[in-house]
């Protein structure tokens, strides 16, 4: 249960980054003009005779506040770093990662070995280039394999939980590593470092988007250049920056431009997946590197858009078609059970699954209370329901159970089968493939490094995660996005920290976080009746309850009571809407955009309880 009034921090650091450009000291620093050639002499002459410049300063500027940019904040932090600002364009953190269900990859780990699994780094590099077809860069493939089992303890160290290790397509062991609850990554990860960042004082300036990276005559960054989101140009000179602002499959032209072939799909992307970080780093003479290797994700609901995560199958589900027969391993690779999909009757398939495997993930819980599961008593039943022949349904099943007992599926050679598949109740789950992982980005080396076609680096600017490329290959094994972020964002902190004290050193913070949040008032008269109402309305996840306190004719707080949403979305959510409502003193204000069905869920339960309160 949350008060809103305590939960506004996020809205005072634009305020606070205006605030700081308004008040602080500024040093006698030029702007440097990267579209004009300029000669070492006229920047000398720039330097001395420009006034005083009204620039911001950080050390280093992380741009995208996913996993892979907060993870590289904390990083540097954690090394020293003094003065690192976070730009983030979405109006909440998280990006993509909030949206990351099945797990994070890693060899060796302690869990592992306490489940008695026994996994190598040599095991876990040759499982993803495999699944990468080989084309994968083996070099950084190497290095994040050898600091996976690392990057599970550095998790569990700033606050997260990954202890329990699951199967996932792809893997030859069980290497994939969630919550103890069995919940998804995504959003116990972006919390856990959302709570790292706050302890640490790194500003996050949400809406604001980063335009260019500056750099100066000799190559190296200087700066970036953004604007937020009442279109106020800011530039924040610096002397590194790490790029994070994940792939671009949310952005269907440049997929399409990349992949002609997937006009017409759906995405799993958050919204704010469009690529910007990529042509920002192409300006300043970045190489790319896999472009067209764009995956799908086959087990998509394609009405929503919600992905079943591979969790499912891992721990037993099976895909049958609409005739009701298992057509694929369901633990081969992505671009496998995709490819066999679009083979099918219309193009789509069913997951099933039974009371076991419900019990034993309880991301599938999220699926049923959206109400994108259908379920039976009998497979029989359960065929009827989803208009699939239901004595083949039955047929298949039976089938399953036997490979199971004997442990060889003699149709399609899937090698783990958890469960026999018979425990009622029976589940099934329309999945289509959608655009899930870009795995085409900027080139880097094992520093993060973000590398020019001749090989070379762009002094100053790092990269990590969805928007490099070369991790992957040609096909990313679930997972191993995670593992990606972490580890790679975790040398790009470094990295950075590493180039900021060769050159210059740190210095002190200029945008800060503002100690106090921001009290929240009415803006005009509500006209209420004063006392305490309740409300219901429906979010992503089912019915969110709501309790509005009414005093003086104003609502004055939004409580939320009960909700399914996922975290990092609905926190988002209820910081912006309710903030809104207070200011507005009315239930219809703007969603918040990456939160909208939770948004208004929130609103509708607050016109449901103001509905007694006129
Ligand atoms: O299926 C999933 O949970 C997705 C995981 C991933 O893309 O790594």
């Amino acid at each position: 249960m949350r008060k809103t009034g305590r939960k506004l921090a996020a809205f005072t650091l634009a305020a606070a980054m205006v605030l700081s450009m308004a008040a602080c000291g500024k040093k006698a620093e030029a702007p440097v003009d990267t579209t004009a050639a300029t000669t070492a002499e006229e920047t000398t002459v720039a330097e001395t005779e420009a006034p005083a410049s009204e620039n911001q300063k950080a050390d280093i500027v992380v741009i995208g506040a996913g996993g892979a940019g907060m993870t590289a904040a904390i990083q540097a932090v954690q090394d020293g770093a003094t003065n690192v600002v976070v730009l983030e364009k979405m109006p909440i953190t998280g990006g993509n990662t909030t949206r990351s269900t099945g797990g994070l990859n890693a060899a060796a780990t302690k869990y592992q070995e306490a489940d008695g699994i026994e996994d190598s780094v040599d095991l876990f590099v040759e499982d993803t280039m495999k699944g990468g077809k080989d084309i994968n860069d083996k070099e950084l493939v190497t290095v994040m394999a050898e600091n996976s089992a690392e990057a599970v303890d550095w998790v569990n160290e700033i606050g997260g939980d990954l202890s329990v290790v699951g199967m996932f397509g792809g893997a030859s062991v069980k290497r994939i590593h969630r919550p103890s609850d069995t919940s998804a990554v995504g959003p116990m990860l972006v919390k856990t470092l959302n709570a790292k960042m706050a302890e640490l004082n790194i500003p996050v300036l949400l809406e604001t988007t980063a335009q260019k990276i500056l750099v100066d005559a000799d190559g190296k960054v200087s700066g970036v250049t953004a604007v937020d989101k009442d279109g106020k140009e800011m530039t924040i000179d610096c002397t590194a920056v790490v790029l994070a602002t994940g792939g671009f499959g949310a952005n269907m032209d440049m997929v399409v431009e990349y992949k002609s072939d997937l006009a017409g799909f759906g995405t799993t992307n958050h919204a704010g997946a469009t690529g910007d970080g990529i042509t920002m780093a192409v300006e300043d003479g970045a190489a790319l590197v896999d472009m067209e290797q764009i995956q799908t994700h086959p087990t998509v609901n394609p009405d929503t858009q919600t992905m079943y995560t591979e969790g499912v199958r891992g721990n037993g589900a099976i895909l049958v078609n609409k005739e009701g027969l298992r057509f694929v391993n369901e633990l081969e690779t992505r671009d496998v059970v995709s490819a066999a999909i679009l083979k099918q009757t219309d193009k789509q398939c069913y997951m099933i699954f039974d009371q076991a495997v419900r019990d034993s993930l309880s991301a599938i819980e999220s699926y049923v209370k959206a109400g994108i599961v259908t379920e039976a008593d009998t497979p029989e039943a359960l065929g009827e329901a989803i208009g699939v022949d239901g004595d083949a349904l039955a047929e298949t099943l039976k089938t399953y159970a036997g490979y199971q007992a004997s442990g060889t599926d003699a149709d399609f050679g899937r090698e783990s089968m958890e469960v026999p598949l018979d425990q009622p109740k029976y589940y099934a789950a329309l999945c289509a493939p959608a655009v899930h992982h870009t795995m085409g980005g900027v080139k880097i080396n094992t520093s993060t490094e973000v590398l020019k076609e001749d090989g070379t680096a762009i002094p100053g600017l790092f990269a990590a995660g969805e928007v490099t490329g070369g991790v992957h290959g040609a096909n990313r094994l679930g997972g191993n996005a995670v593992t990606d972020i972490v580890v790679f964002g975790r040398i790009a902190g470094t990295a950075a920290e590493k180039y900021v004290m060769d050159n210059g050193g740190n210095t002190e913070p200029e945008i800060t976080v503002a100690a106090d949040d921001a009290a929240v008032t009415p803006e005009v008269e509500g006209g209420y009746k004063d006392g305490v109402y309740e409300g219901t309305g429906t979010g992503n996840n089912g019915d969110i309850k709501v309790e509005v306190t009414v005093e003086g004719g104003n609502i004055t707080a939004v409580v939320l009571k009960e909700h399914g949403e996922t975290e990092g979305i609905y926190e988002a959510a209820e910081k912006g809407v309710t903030a809104e409502i207070i200011k507005k003193q009315t239930a219809e204000v703007d969603a918040v955009s990456g939160a909208t069905n939770t948004s208004k869920g929130i609103m509708d339960a607050v016109a449901d309880a103001l509905s007694t309160a006129k």
